[in-house]
Order: structure tokens, then sequence, then C-alpha cells
């Protein structure tokens, strides 16, 4: 039986967690059983792009998801494994074995109440192979607590940047100037939901390659500026605009496919 039945779009105010009240929480939970965490990180996006790029991407994917398909959305976690971006002022990390346990114990307290498919749309690369882990942990450690979490507990990991039709949107729109930090594509995302930040753009020298990702002083020397073989400066809200359009049909459909899994 499917956990979640199809459900009107709704407002994004009815789909808030943090809007929510505890019984209207059981009640929901009477009809779905799914929910979305939003998943950023706190750290440098270039000489141009604010700090909060990957928070408010996740989150502004996350929401759309959410309206689009009448599931939950809880407020977003902004603080991600960002270790080698902390050569930058305003980068704030959690080491892996932080976020590990973050990841593990926000799952966990939703099995608590019932939650059977938690959905994680994850806007920063630094955070994959840590969540991944944190998924892995969780069974084990809810025996270890006692809680009582129910066997048709599923975790899925939902990087909306790597969507194969938001590559191909990015690859289109911007070709191999999309590089992999502080790419336009995100930026563009960032222009179109929080319009202040268009002030930021200016034309910007060629960037450095992409290389190797070791320590916080090796990525400062290999990419000063910050960006990784990208030219943030092509973004524009209205990309970001069909860019969001994108990833909330992709990710829609990866949604609906894991509420029905069985
Ligand atoms: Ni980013």
């Amino acid at each position: 039986m499917p956990v979640s039945p199809p459900r009107p779009i709704k407002d994004i105010e009815a789909i808030r967690l943090a809007l929510r009240s505890w019984p209207e929480v059981e009640t929901y939970l009477q009809e779905c059983k799914g929910i979305i965490i939003p998943l950023g990180s706190t750290e440098q996006h270039g000489p141009t792009g604010a700090i909060g790029t990957d928070v408010l991407t996740a989150e502004a994917v996350a929401l759309e998801v959410g309206r689009r398909n009448g599931v939950l959305v809880t407020p977003a976690q902004p603080f991600g494994m960002a270790e080698h971006h902390l050569g930058f002022a305003g980068t704030m990390s959690l080491r892996p074995a932080t976020l590990l346990a973050v990841m593990q114990d926000l799952v966990l307290s939703l099995a608590r109440h019932g939650f059977e498919r938690v959905f994680v749309i994850n806007g920063h690369g630094g955070n994959i192979s840590t969540t991944k882990a944190a998924f892995a942990q969780v069974h084990g450690t809810a025996a270890s607590r006692g809680l009582q979490v129910t066997p048709n507990l599923r975790c899925r990991l939902s990087n909306w940047f790597m969507a194969g039709p938001v590559m191909r949107q990015a690859r289109e729109l911007y070709g191999d100037k999309e590089g992999h930090h502080a790419t336009p594509s995100e930026i563009a995302v960032t222009l179109q939901v929080e319009p202040t930040l268009q002030s930021k753009q200016r034309p910007l020298p060629k960037p450095a390659a992409a290389g190797p990702i070791h320590g916080s002083e090796d990525f400062r020397r290999r990419h000063p500026d910050g960006r990784m073989g990208s030219h943030p400066s092509l973004a524009i809200p209205e990309h970001g605009a069909l860019l969001l359009e994108t990833a909330a049909t992709a990710l829609s459909e990866d949604l609906c496919n894991f509420l029905s899994e069985v």
C-alpha cells in the first residue's frame, strides 16, 4: 500500500512543519508518512555569492516539491560539512562526525512519531557521503536507544543540483562555465529567491580551474577567490526560475517513487 496517496497542491504555509501544531502533525501522519528535510551549508561561494547559497537553494527546492505534493517540509538544516571552505570568512562547518550525529538524530526524531519516508533535499556536495553514513547508522542506533522505529523506515538523499534534468539545463545555459563550486546555476537560484543578492553581481576574472580538495589552506591556495572553474556572473534570476522549476519537477518524481516504494 502506498505510504502517501496523491494529494492536491497546497500553499507553502500549509506544508511547513514549523507552522504546524502537534495535533495537526498527528492528523497529517494518518494520511501521509513522508517528510522532507532541506539540508544546506553555510560556506563561501566565491567573491560575489552568498554564504547561505546551499541552504537557500535546498530550502527553495524543498518547499516547492513539498507544495506540489502536499508533503511536510521541516525547517532547513543550515550547517553542513564544509571543512575545506574554512579558509574563507563566514564559513561555518560541522565536522563529518557532527553532521552524521545531527542527521541521525533528526531522522530518529521523525521516526519516533511514525514518519516512514524521510526525503533529504541536499544543496551541498560535501554533505553527501556523511548523510549516507548517517542513514546507514539510523537503524542500529534506534535499537540501542530502545526506540520503536518502524521496520518500514526509509531514508533517501536527493541532491537537487545533480538531478539529470538540472545538470542538462545548467550545461545548456552555461556550458563549461558552470564549473564546480559557486556555479552560475546555484547562484541563479539564489538571485530568484532572494532578489537583494542581485546587487552583488559583477564581472569576475577567469576562475582557477577545479582541482583536488584537501585541507582548507590547500583549497584557498588552489582556488584563491573560492571559485572552482565557475562563472557566477552569468547567473540571472530568470535562469534561477527555470532551474527551480526543473529541479522541483525532477525531485517530485523522485519523491513520488520513494513514497510509493514497497
Ligand atoms: Ni554550493
